[in-house]
Formats: structure tokens, sequence, C-alpha cells
């Protein structure tokens, strides 16, 4: 069989099932049914550690300052799966927790039946065990970068015919699938992520894969200026303490030293350093939403306005805004808030860090240059159409001032054809641009041309979804 051909539809399911779609990303996993308008189950992909073997997932990480815990994350740099073992026990975390119920018991151990002292079951009973995936009656449509290698693709089918046991398969760029949502075919995709920003160019439902362009300077490295910022704050650091680490705290005026009575946690019962990380982030995350705001334009921040004035001044004669940090120290914060956010746009404003293991970013990593570079490689004829609709998505494109600022950019850059960007005012679409755009297309009835079957799956092998899924 040519593995170009549709499966029929009969080969499955059919529409009486919705699909399940998962979204992994690098901070959390997206995951819910096909149709629905956002995702049921929203967890985190980092993971917990116990040094005695044994693991802690979802929000059940926060939690528990526990000796020998440590917390990990199955993806690594550039968003792609670096631990397939975890990513695996973590994205079926995602839909087993929340939405398919969990995995009936193993027959050996739910106590309905005697096991032998030798612990194996008649063989019968490893059979009904086989049939127990927990997706043999769910197709599922899976998301990907749009630089996913193939090897990482094949993993993908592998892990989800082999080991869920899904009857449909189907792998999507993220990209596209944004698009999509936005209600767009074809467009420039711009996906302000925690381990990555990437820009997609889409055209006629298909990424244009020379021009897919992505760096590291995303909502993560955002939380690592901060603390930069924090570090280099005068007339004293600002230290983060979590939560957990503060029994009591008294109100303090804006500046002053924290008055706080501190955890003691000897070092023997106190979790690994990665576990306090995973909390002081929880913060910054809140001072990314509260107080960060992207200088909007026009021009950098260290560049004058039109009128001659140096947007610095501006920056700095807006009111401030305050933060107060766990322990109850606060402060009003002013041009900074800009500072921490201006190297996306100009590398030159990065704060530097030696600690914070982001290499300094150059000129050509800043996002209005991915969208010059991908702008590059694609067709000169489609440009026009694809700076008209530039769709704007990922959790930490929210930042204020955001799109203003990108607007700028891009218009500066392309003084004409007219740039536009479309960017859903609803945080949920903007945060679940992709999960979204995937609940869309496997709930079109002309989706069932697309889905590989397990026949297919077991006839071709896992290469079938590259040449099914381009
Ligand atoms: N309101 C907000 N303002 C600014 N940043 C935000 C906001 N909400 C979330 N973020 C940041 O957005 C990032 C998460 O974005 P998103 O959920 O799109 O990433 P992801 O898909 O998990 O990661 P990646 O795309 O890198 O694989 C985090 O760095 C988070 O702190
Ligand atoms: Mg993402």
């Amino acid at each position: 069989m040519n593995s170009s051909v549709p499966p029929s539809t009969a080969e499955y399911g059919g529409d009486e099932v919705s699909a399940l779609i998962l979204d992994p990303g690098y901070s959390s996993i997206r995951a819910g049914f096909a149709g629905e308008d956002t995702p049921k189950s929203i967890i985190p992909t980092f993971y917990g550690k116990y040094d005695t073997d044994k693991y802690i997932y979802g929000d059940n990480i926060y939690v528990s300052p526990r000796p020998g815990l440590s917390i990990h994350n199955p993806m690594g740099k550039e968003g792609l799966v670096e631990d397939w073992d975890m990513a695996e026990k973590v994205w079926e975390y995602a839909f087993s927790s929340r939405l398919t119920g969990h995995k009936p018991g193993n027959p050996k151990f739910n106590g309905l039946n005697d096991v032998p002292n030798n612990g194996e079951l008649p063989v019968e009973m490893d059979i009904v065990e086989a049939e127990e995936k927990p997706l043999a009656d769910t197709p599922l449509l899976m998301t990907e970068p749009g630089w996913n290698p193939t090897k990482a693709r094949e993993k993908t089918i592998e892990i989800a015919m082999e080991k869920w046991g899904t009857p449909a398969f189907y792998l999507a760029r993220n990209g596209v699938l944004a698009a999509f949502a936005a209600g767009k075919a074809s467009a420039l995709v711009v996906d302000v992520g925690a381990s990555t920003v990437s820009v997609t160019p889409v055209h006629d439902g298909l990424v244009l894969k020379r021009g897919v362009q992505h760096s590291p300077y995303a909502g993560d490295y955002i939380s690592s200026q901060i603390r930069a910022l924090f570090k280099s704050n005068t007339p004293n650091p600002i230290t983060v303490t979590p939560h957990y680490l503060i029994s009591s705290k008294t109100a303090v005026d804006a500046g002053q030293p924290a008055q706080a009575t501190y955890r003691n946690i000897p070092a023997e019962q106190a979790p690994d350093a990665s576990f306090r990380r995973l909390l002081e982030d929880r913060t910054l995350a809140e001072f990314k939403e509260c107080v960060v705001q992207v200088w909007p334009g026009p021009a950098s921040l260290a560049s004058p306005n039109p009128n001659g004035v140096p947007n610095e001044e501006i920056a700095k004669s807006n009111p401030g805004r305050p933060f107060e940090f766990p322990d109850g120290y606060n402060q009003v914060f002013g041009v900074e808030r800009y500072q921490v956010v201006e190297s996306l746009f100009d590398a030159k404003a990065s704060i530097p860090d030696p600690d914070s293991g982001f290499p300094t970013p150059t000129q050509t990593q800043t996002i209005q240059e991915l969208v010059r570079s991908a702008l590059n490689q694609v067709d000169i004829d489609i440009r026009p159409h694809l700076l008209g609709n530039v769709v704007v998505t990922g959790a930490a494109s929210l930042l204020y001032g955001f799109n203003d600022r990108l607007n700028y950019e891009l218009t500066h850059m392309y003084p004409s054809p007219r740039v536009r960007i479309t960017a859903p005012g609803n945080t949920a679409e903007r945060k679940f641009g992709s999960w979204i755009g995937g609940s869309i297309v496997a709930s079109l009835g002309t989706f069932h041309q697309m889905w590989i079957s397990k026949k297919e799956y077991e006839e071709h092998g896992p290469n079938i979804v590259e040449k099914r899924c381009k």
C-alpha cells in the first residue's frame, strides 16, 4: 500500500469518539478533547523525583519540600525532548490524570486475582492487560515545534501507537495550528513560549520549512534577566525567598528590609536546590505578568523618540509599578521593568549575567530579525500576504506592550506592504493557540483522511509520520 494514500475511516472509531489533543510545551502540557474551546488539563512539564526513585507529577511538585526531592524537565534546549522515558510519563499524566482516567490496574496487583507464587499470570490475563492501553479507543493529535527532527517525530508516533495504543495518530506543527486558531490558512506565526521564540511562515496550511526560525530568548530568558536585575539592585540586591521558607512576615514600607521569620530547614531534610529554584521561578513569573512592560516604541528604549526626547527619559517619567515579594519586601520598579525585556528587540540591552546559562543574544536573534530571516527564505510573492497576517501566540506574548513594539519594529522594517498583527485579546486563546488549532482541525469532517491508522503504522513503520504529517 502506498503510504500517502489516506486510511479509510472504518479503520478506526470514526467520529463517534472525540480525538485527544496533546500539546506539550517546555513549561506546560495542554490536553483536552477535540471540539472543546480550551484544554481541560494543563499541567507543568516539570516533574519531581525522590532519591527513592519515586516520581511526582502535575501540581503536586509545588507542594512538598521534602528531603531528597529534585525537580527535572524532560524537555531540553530548543523545546525538543531530551529524556524520552520521562517525556512519555509526564505527557501520559497530562491526559490520564484528568481526562481519560487512570489505566485499569495491572491485574497482577489489583487484588482481584490470585497471583501464583512465581508472579506469573495465565497467558490470557496478559492479553487482557495488553488491551488496556490508555488510548486504546482514542485518536490522538499531538503538536510539535516546526524544527522537530525526524527521529523525534518517529519516536513520538512509536509511543502513541505502541505504549498508548491509539488507533489513529497525527502530528501537527504548532505554527500551523496557531494560524488555524486565528482563522488563517496562511500566516506568519510569532510564538513566544518559555524556552523558545519562533517565527513560522505558513502557506495554505503548510509550514514553509526553510523559513522557520527560532531563538532561546523567550519567557525563561526574561526570568533570567529579572534575576540579573535583582542581583544588581541598589542599594541592596534583592533575594527571592519562596513562601515555603517563610514562617511569618510583617508589612514593611517600600524599600525597607523585610521583617520576616524564615524557616530553617536543616540540610539533610531539605529538598534539592532545583525545588527552591522552581518556586523562585513562580515569583519571577508573577513579576513578569504584573510588573514587566515592553517599551512600546516608537524606536528602542535606548534611542530618542521622533521628537528627539530620549525614550529612557520618557520611560523614567512613567509611573512605576510596585511589587511585593513573598517575604514582604516591596519596591516600586520604574524604568527597570522595561529593561528586563528590551533585549528581545534590542540585543545590546541585555543585562549581563554570567550565571544565567544564556549566551549574550545577538541582534540577529531579536524577534524582528527572526521575522526578516523567515521572510527572506520564502517566495517573494507571498511575503506581502504573510506580513498582512502576522499571528502572535504563546503565553509570553501577553507581556504588556508586546504587540505595540512588534508592530513598531515590523512597520519600521517594512514600511510597505502593510503589516497587520492579529493577536487574540482573550488570554486563553493566546496561551493555548496551538491546542485550540488542534481542537478545530481534528473535529473537521475532512480531517478523517489525515489520520495515520494503526494498520498503516504497522505496515509502514514509524517513518510514515514523515510522509503523512508534512
Ligand atoms: N501574562 C503573562 N505575561 C508575560 N509572560 C507570561 C504570562 N503568562 C505566562 N507567561 C510566560 O510565558 C511562558 C510560557 O509560555 P507558553 O505556555 O506559551 O510556553 P510553552 O509552550 O510551555 O513553552 P515552549 O513554547 O518554549 O515549548 C513562561 O515563561 C511564562 O512565565
Ligand atoms: Mg509553546
